[in-house]
């Protein structure tokens, strides 16, 4: 949802011309948005922009920018909101005299009537952007006689809406200024030079030395300072900072063709990695929370969303908890019924992404009590939660969330365990069985990884050619569905729908006829005679049958299915995690196979951060 960057820093300090190291962090954002990019420098007494529409990569080569130099600098890759793609309303955007430079993440919602009036004081705008008018609103504070600093403060305070800006500007060469509301901002730490960026991956070559700024604080970086203020107030940041320990590694490729397949591959330390740095204390303390309430709400967007699908399964059938998820964007009707008896779960691996906080929000003005689980320490919603459990999975790259789906059902099942022994709907024998099983899923997804990516390569060849797909799956499958489903469609963009399988023969069978790849997720003994009439049922339309079942189901279901993968006998409560991985790995080479590239799917981004 568009990257920013800005950096000041002293002659000779940055290992590489600033154009070109602002070129590198704009790369480790793009998956915020790959609309277009730019990047604006102060070089001197010269303002020098250079922006155009396009990835990255291809920018860089035809703009040259790792030829700019200078003391400051900013940097955008963009995810249009407002004003289509193209090179004038790519970023950063300048003031009418050209001495202003801003990038902004975010929505400025009342920029026509600010536009309206900076018109009629004389300004002339050059792109549809909302962002533009922050630059003419500055100058226009300059013009009447302000500092740069009494003039951002000032324009600021005027905007409404969502905004990380970076501002430049030759008036004050050596200070990039910043703000932010809503939208992720951090400033970076180094020797001799400042960063401010929109996430950590951007920062890791060059320091783990972070601050996190929050909403409503604006201020600047110099080469050798920071300055944060609140309401004209300054801040003191020293014990704010972080140090956080991602390698730059963990946000590079590492010999894989794409993120997603590094991100794919990486789920068994992922998983490891969550289940030993899980907080025990927070667990204990988010399932007594638990226990106490009447009712739980899980909230999330996108995969988030379907993480918390099976949360809600394992929280009502493990412990008997009255729980329902919903779409965070959705949250309007659930602040009529949640209250101070109740809880509610969000889950956002950003922990930025909009519509999760603001449901968040909403909700706990009702006197809700918010558990958040994220894997960005730190991040807003987390901040804003009376509890966070957070995953450990690695900075994700790849638009398409892979390691984080399944470390956050990794964490929502270690607190349903926990809270069914203390709730005593488990024996301590089942739970410790259950609890060795659970440890072994690590090992499992190794071993399906290794036997099942082949496999799923040659059914990729099947389906990329296929326009349209169902995803059928009953109980603990259907959100298994619902998530192979998401992954198709967005990185191979072939339709793909996913329902509880006994409600295929209410419409969806309408559309299938001979060929039609029809996905089967069966996990549960408890379902799999009336999983076996909806195969029967596909069979007798000609489609083509994908089943994904436990090993000793096998023998029975490979005589009705086209394609079968078998997959390890595990308690089905358990299953979601190691059942996702084949279909993670269909969605990936069915995209390569297309042509595709499935870190940047058309028209998406990783961190959503407008409503
Ligand atoms: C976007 C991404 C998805 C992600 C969703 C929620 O739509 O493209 O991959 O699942 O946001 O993100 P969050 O960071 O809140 O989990």
């Amino acid at each position: 949802m568009c990257g920013i960057i800005g950096i000041s820093a002293l002659p000779g300090s940055l290992p590489e011309p600033l154009g070109r190291v602002i070129r590198r962090c704009l790369e480790r954002l793009e998956y915020r948005g790959y609309d277009s990019a730019g990047i604006a420098v102060v070089n001197g007494e010269a303002l020098i922009v250079r922006k155009g529409k396009g990835k990255i990569s291809e920018l860089a080569v035809k703009l040259k920018f790792d030829l700019l130099d200078g003391v400051s600098g900013i940097g955008h890759t963009r995810w249009a909101t407002h004003g289509k793609p193209s090179d004038s309303n790519a970023h950063p955007h300048l003031d009418c005299l050209e001495k202003i430079a801003v990038v902004h993440n975010g929505i400025i919602s009342n920029y026509l009537e600010l536009k309206q009036r900076l018109e009629a004081q004389g300004h002339t705008f050059r792109s549809e952007t909302d962002t533009e008018v922050i630059a003419h609103l500055v100058e226009e504070y300059v013009r009447q006689g302000l500092d740069l600093l009494d003039a951002f403060r000032k324009a600021v305070c005027e905007l409404d809406g969502t905004y990380a800006i970076a501002m430049i500007s030759v008036l004050d060469p050596c200070k990039v200024y910043f703000a932010r509301k809503t939208s992720p901002l951090i400033v970076g730490l180094c020797s001799g030079f400042n960063i401010v960026a929109s996430d950590i991956p951007a920062l890791l070559e060059y320091t783990s030395s972070v601050i996190v700024l929050h909403d409503g604080e604006l201020g600047y970086i110099t080469p050798t300072e920071v300055y944060i203020e609140r309401d004209g107030v300054p801040v003191s940041w020293r014990d704010r900072v972080r140090t956080i320990t991602w390698s730059l590694e963990m946000a590079t490729k590492g010999g894989y063709p794409h993120f997603m397949l590094k991100e794919i591959h990486e789920q068994p330390l992922a998983l490891t990695n969550t289940l030993t740095g899980l907080d025990l204390d927070t667990v204990r303390s988010v399932c007594r929370l638990l226990d106490r309430t009447d009712r739980v709400f899980i909230t999330g967007a996108g995969t988030s969303y379907h993480a918390g699908l099976v949360g809600e399964y394992l929280l009502t059938e493990l412990c008997g908890l009255d729980a329902h998820t919903f779409i965070a964007s959705e949250y309007r009707k659930y602040m009529n019924i949640a209250d101070e008896n109740s809880v509610l779960i969000a889950i956002s691996q950003s922990g930025e992404t909009i519509d999760t906080l603001m449901a968040v929000r909403s909700l706990r003005k009702t006197g809700c009590k918010v558990i958040a689980i994220s894997n960005v320490i730190d991040s807003t919603i987390p901040r804003e939660s009376d509890h966070v459990v957070y995953t450990r999975a690695g900075p994700e790259i790849g638009v398409a969330a892979t390691k984080t789906f399944t470390t956050q059902i990794l964490t929502l099942t270690v607190i349903a365990l926990e809270l069914a022994r203390m709730r005593e709907r488990l024996s301590s024998t089942e739970y410790s069985k259950l609890l060795t099983s659970l440890k072994e899923i690590p090992r499992l997804v190794e071993q399906i990884l290794r036997i099942h990516e082949i496999k799923a390569k040659v059914l990729a060849r099947y389906i990329k050619d296929r326009q349209n797909m169902y995803y059928l799956g009953r109980g603990l499958g259907v959100p298994i569905a619902m998530e192979g489903a998401l992954k198709l469609k967005e990185i191979a963009y072939i339709h793909a729908e996913a329902y509880p399988a006994g409600e295929s023969k209410h419409g969806p069978i309408a559309l299938v006829e001979s060929g039609f790849p029809v996905v089967f997720v069966v996990l549960d003994d408890y379902y799999v005679d009336s999983t076996v009439s909806n195969i029967m049922e596909m069979r007798a339309r000609d489609a083509y049958v994908i089943t994904l079942c436990p090993v000793k189901y096998a023998q029975k279901l490979s005589r009705l299915s086209d394609f079968l993968f078998e997959l390890p006998n595990i308690d089905y409560r358990l299953a979601p995690i190691p059942y996702i991985i084949p279909l993670q790995l269909l969605a990936y080479y069915t995209s390569v196979m297309r042509g595709l590239d499935p870190d940047k799917p058309r028209n998406l981004a990783k961190t959503v951060t407008v409503e």
